[in-house]
């Protein structure tokens, strides 16, 4: 089934928030990153205002930068009014309150927007539906990211979720899974199957790290090759 523009949910965050997502130290934003389902986050156009390089790869790519804006702002309005009527569903330490959200959220939409067409030409912005092949070649990437995709999206099932991991682990050598929780703030009910999966052959661990909006989604998972 195609994907259509009103199915999309352009909603992006911050550099800062992926290296407290993510643990990233300045080393980390020196290698080549691939960033997996990074929708309209700002993280490759600020890292790529820095000199640094990554790939980012979705399906909202498919859409105009008209499109995605036109998108975001629907988006906006039916989001918000949801975050306010459930405050108590969130931790408002990393984002002090809704208008700080909005803000962040519109300011990494704009960030994105700004960099998107220039970054599609250059190779930075990809279409691309996991779990497909990626043209890139084994390894390729020390290090691959997913923030608020995998785990996350739970109901796209086990499998999607191991077909998915597997070709980013073809092309990474060590991937990074934020959050571990379902939608519901629940802990995703792929993870356990996931951990059985895929400790057999690689380095797999779930470690804390600094960020948390969504109640006690402060934990990535990392799954490394043991070469
Ligand atoms: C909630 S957004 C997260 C955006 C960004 N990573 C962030 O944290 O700000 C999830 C993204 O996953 C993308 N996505 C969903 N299914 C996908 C698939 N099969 N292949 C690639 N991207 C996908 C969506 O289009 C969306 O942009």
């Amino acid at each position: 089934m195609a994907f259509e523009l009103d199915s999309a949910v352009p909603w992006g965050r911050n550099l800062k928030e992926y290296q407290q997502m993510f643990l990233l130290s300045d080393k980390d934003l020196d290698q080549k990153i691939i960033s997996f389902g990074d929708g309209p986050a700002s993280f490759n156009s600020e890292l790529n205002n820095l000199g640094k390089k990554v790939i980012s790869i979705d399906l909202i790519y498919k859409f105009s930068e008209q499109e995605l804006k036109t998108r975001f702002e629907e988006v906006k309005r039916i989001v918000m009014p949801q975050v306010r009527n459930n405050l108590d569903n969130f931790t408002w330490r990393n984002i002090k309150n809704p208008d700080t959200l909005e803000l962040l959220r519109g300011n990494a939409m704009s960030s994105f927007l700004k960099d998107f067409t220039k970054g599609k030409k250059e190779g930075r912005y990809r279409y691309h539906e996991l779990p497909n092949k990626l043209e890139f070649k084994d390894q390729s990437f020390p290090l691959g990211l997913s923030s608020h995709f995998l785990l996350l999206y739970s109901n796209l099932g086990t499998h999607f979720h191991i077909q998915s991991l597997t070709e980013m682990l073809r092309i990474c050598k060590e991937v990074r899974v934020f959050p571990i929780l379902n939608l519901d703030s629940k802990k995703s009910e792929v993870l356990d199957e996931i951990v059985t999966h895929f400790k057999q052959n690689y380095k797999l661990y779930i470690q804390k790290v600094n960020y948390e909006f969504q109640k006690n989604g402060n934990q990535m998972l990392v799954i490394k090759h043991q070469n």
